[in-house]
C-alpha cells in the first residue's frame, strides 16, 4: 500500500479485504457508504473537534432513555428522511396500488380481536368519534375475503396508550377481520396530531434545525391476506395542519378526508351526542 494521502484513503478502505469475495452485498453497500461519507467529510471540511462530537452524539442515540427503551436510532432514520428513502424506492414496483409506508416504533404484537363494526378504543370527552369504512381489494378489483387487519392510532390527544398510565390497555389498538366481500368497518376516533419523544439527542438535534417535531395525524395499517406480502402503511388525514411538513416526511398521497355529521336524527341514529365523522377508503393491496 502507498503512503496514505487524502487523496487515496478512501480507495485504500474500500479495497482493504477481499473486495466483496465473502459478502458481495455487504461489500457493495460498505464501498458506497466509505465512499459518500468520506466526501462529506472533505466537502464541510469536518474537523477532529466536530468528529468527536458526531460521536458523542450517535454514542446517545444509541442509549436508552426513558422514551426509548432501544434508544433513537431509529427515531433518527426517520427524522433524517432515511427510512422514507427505503420505502420510496421498495413501493417504486407498487404502481396502481396503496402506498406502503413505515410501520413505526409503536407496533405491539398480540393486538386484541376485535369484531368487523367494533369500537377500537374508548371515546374520551374530548374525542371526535369517527366511523371508518374499508374496503380491501388486489389491483385487479378482487376482494380480500377473511384478511388480517390490524390498525393501531393515538387517542385524540395524540396519545397511544403505551405512553400514558391512564389510557386503557390495547385503547385505539386491534386485529379485525375482512368479511367475505373484503369490508371492514370499525368506530374509532379522530386521531391527533403528536411530536415525537423530543427529550433526547433527537430532540436537541430538530431544537437547534429550528425543526418542529410533530407527526401529521394518521391510523397505522397492515394487511394480511393470502397470497399477498404483509403490507404495512399509514392512512393520513388532510385536515392535519401538519400534513405538509411531517418531522419524518412519510405524507405522501395516502390522505383521506373526513365528513363530519351534526344532524340530530343522524346523532339520535348513531346514539351519539356530540357531532361524528365518517371516511371511506378502498385500499389496494400490492
Ligand atoms: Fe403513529
Amino acid at each position: 500500500m502507498p503512503a496514505i494521502t487524502l487523496e487515496n484513503i478512501t480507495d485504500a478502505v474500500i479495497n482493504h479485504g477481499d473486495k466483496g469475495k465473502t459478502n458481495p452485498r455487504l461489500h457493495e453497500i460498505y464501498s458506497s457508504l466509505v465512499k459518500h461519507l468520506h466526501a462529506f467529510q472533505r466537502e464541510v471540511n469536518l474537523t477532529t473537534e466536530e468528529l468527536e462530537i458526531g460521536r458523542q452524539f450517535l454514542f446517545k442515540l444509541a442509549t436508552p432513555n426513558q422514551d426509548f427503551p432501544n434508544g433513537e436510532i431509529h427515531l433518527m432514520t426517520d427524522c433524517l428522511g432515511i427510512s422514507e428513502v427505503s420505502i420510496l424506492l421498495e413501493d417504486n414496483k407498487n404502481h396502481g396500488t396503496t402506498e406502503m409506508n413505515v410501520e413505526g416504533p409503536l407496533f405491539i404484537e398480540g393486538l386484541p380481536e376485535r369484531a368487523n363494526g367494533a369500537l377500537v378504543g374508548e371515546i374520551g370527552a374530548n374525542d371526535k368519534p369517527l366511523f371508518v369504512t374499508n374496503k380491501f381489494q388486489d389491483k385487479h378489483g378482487k376482494p380480500l375475503a377473511n384478511a388480517i387487519v390490524d390498525v393501531w392510532q393515538p387517542n385524540g390527544d395524540g396519545f397511544y396508550f403505551v405512553q400514558r398510565d391512564y389510557l386503557p390497555k390495547w385503547n385505539f389498538y386491534g386485529r379485525f377481520h375482512t368479511d367475505a366481500s373484503g369490508n371492514l368497518n370499525f368506530a374509532t376516533v379522530v386521531p391527533g396530531d403528536y411530536p415525537v419523544p423530543t427529550s433526547g439527542p433527537t430532540g436537541s438535534m430538530l431544537q437547534q434545525l429550528g425543526r418542529h417535531g410533530y407527526r401529521a395525524a394518521h391510523i397505522h395499517y397492515i394487511v394480511r391476506a393470502t397470497g399477498h406480502d404483509d403490507f404495512t402503511t399509514m392512512m393520513y388525514f388532510n385536515h392535519s395542519p401538519y400534513v405538509d411538513s411531517d418531522t419524518i416526511f412519510s405524507v405522501k398521497d395516502f390522505r383521506v378526508d373526513i365528513v363530519k355529521h351534526d344532524n340530530a336524527a343522524e346523532l339520535k341514529a348513531r346514539g351519539l351526542d356530540k357531532p361524528f365523522y365518517t371516511l371511506e377508503y378502498t385500499f389496494v393491496i400490492p
